[in-house]
């Protein structure tokens, strides 16, 4: 059988770092609330003018060189996302524009946390189906643009970054190399605890003034739900993950769970009796780059020497939707 690898990972921060203190500036917080409750203690915001399928392109660029391609070995895209360009067309397009691809197949994931993981099933199966040979994988988010920045919005504020990662999937030449299994779940009941109504196509029209002086044009999210659904759900996957590839929690070399609160990922750690520092986190610098967090971890946690040839690693995501998903990988 044929199985697919992951042959690079790349990542783009835009420059602009933007630290609790600043926030403090906007808004009644503080860097001992934030912090305690988050772990985030500055993330990036992209400038005016730029959009996600910028950044998506920067960290194509270094996957690309990651691998040792170019953009022309692409023969197809995967683009995950909550924050595009423009509603429609995906920003899957903007990106094979700006790559200039022409002809090469698009796809817009729209999956928020789980976005990435989603996308990388998708990519390993085109590639196991031998339909495609170098599939690139990007999750980029701007959130600084969709932010209220105000009392009533602190609470999602606070929380989000803005970034991108990317890597590309291709056919392994060891069948025991490569992602493993990919576990992808949902459970459309929670749609309401984390959304963003501002497009509503049951009205006639779909957006009208008060939509936007009620707030609606600003994410809404049940925190405490989010919080105990994702403590609860990224263990269970994790188990669901291991046991389909009869692997134990010990024989799991890194976890790289996406990146929404320190405190999620500390609880999901303890509840399975796993080491804290084998839950790698980079939130403390980016806050949550929902789409763009678990290649951005992928890339850093490699750079950093944490994964090698032949280790087992699990990345495992949990968002609105909920849905929720896991990735084991030989690497
Ligand atoms: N700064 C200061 N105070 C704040 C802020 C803020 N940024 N935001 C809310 N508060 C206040 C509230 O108004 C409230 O005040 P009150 O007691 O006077 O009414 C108080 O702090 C406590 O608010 P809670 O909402 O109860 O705070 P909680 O302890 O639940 O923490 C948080 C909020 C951090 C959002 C938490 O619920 C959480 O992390 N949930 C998970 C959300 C998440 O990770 N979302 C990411 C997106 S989804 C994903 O990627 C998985």
């Amino acid at each position: 059988m044929i199985r697919a690898r992951i042959l690079g990972v790349g990542r783009y921060l835009p420059e602009r770092r933007v630290t609790n203190f600043d926030l403090m500036r906007m808004f009644d917080t503080s860097d001992e609330w934030i912090q305690q409750r988050t772990g985030i203690v500055e993330r990036r915001y992209a400038d005016e003018g730029v959009s996600c399928s910028d950044l998506a392109l920067e960290a194509t660029r270094d996957a690309l060189k990651n691998a040792g391609l170019r953009a022309q070995d692409l023969d197809f895209i995967i683009f995950a996302t909550l924050s595009p360009d423009h509603h429609f067309p995906g920003s899957g397009c903007n990106l094979q524009r700006k790559l200039g691809l022409p002809e090469v197949g698009c796809l817009d994931v729209r999956n928020q946390c789980s976005g990435f993981l989603y996308s990388l099933a998708v990519a390993d199966a085109f590639v196991r189906i031998g339909m495609y040979r170098r599939v690139l994988v990007v999750g980029a988010e701007v959130h600084s643009s969709a932010l209220s920045f105000t009392n009533q919005g602190r609470d999602v504020a606070v929380l989000f970054g803005d970034g991108a990662g990317a890597v590309i999937v291709g056919p392994s030449e060891d069948p025991a190399q490569g992602i493993l299994s990919s576990h992808l779940h949902a459970d459309g009941r929670f749609a309401e605890a984390l959304r963003l109504d501002i497009w509503d196509i049951s009205k006639k029209p779909y957006i009208r003034h008060e939509d936007i002086d009620e707030g609606r044009v600003w994410p809404q999210m049940r925190g405490k739900e989010v919080f105990r659904m994702a403590t609860t759900k990224m263990p269970e996957v994790i188990q669901i993950a291991l046991n389909a590839n009869r692997l134990t929690l010990d024989q799991i070399a890194l976890f790289i769970p996406h990146q929404a609160n320190l405190r999620i990922n500390q609880f999901c750690a303890a509840r399975l009796g796993v080491p804290e520092e084998k839950f790698f986190s980079n939130i403390q610098r980016y806050g949550n780059t929902t789409a763009g967090s678990i290649p951005i971890a992928l890339s850093e946690a490699l750079e950093q020497g944490l994964i090698r040839e032949g280790d087992h690693i699990l990345l495992v995501a949990f968002g609105a939707g909920f849905t929720w998903a896991a990735t084991v990988i030989r690497w």
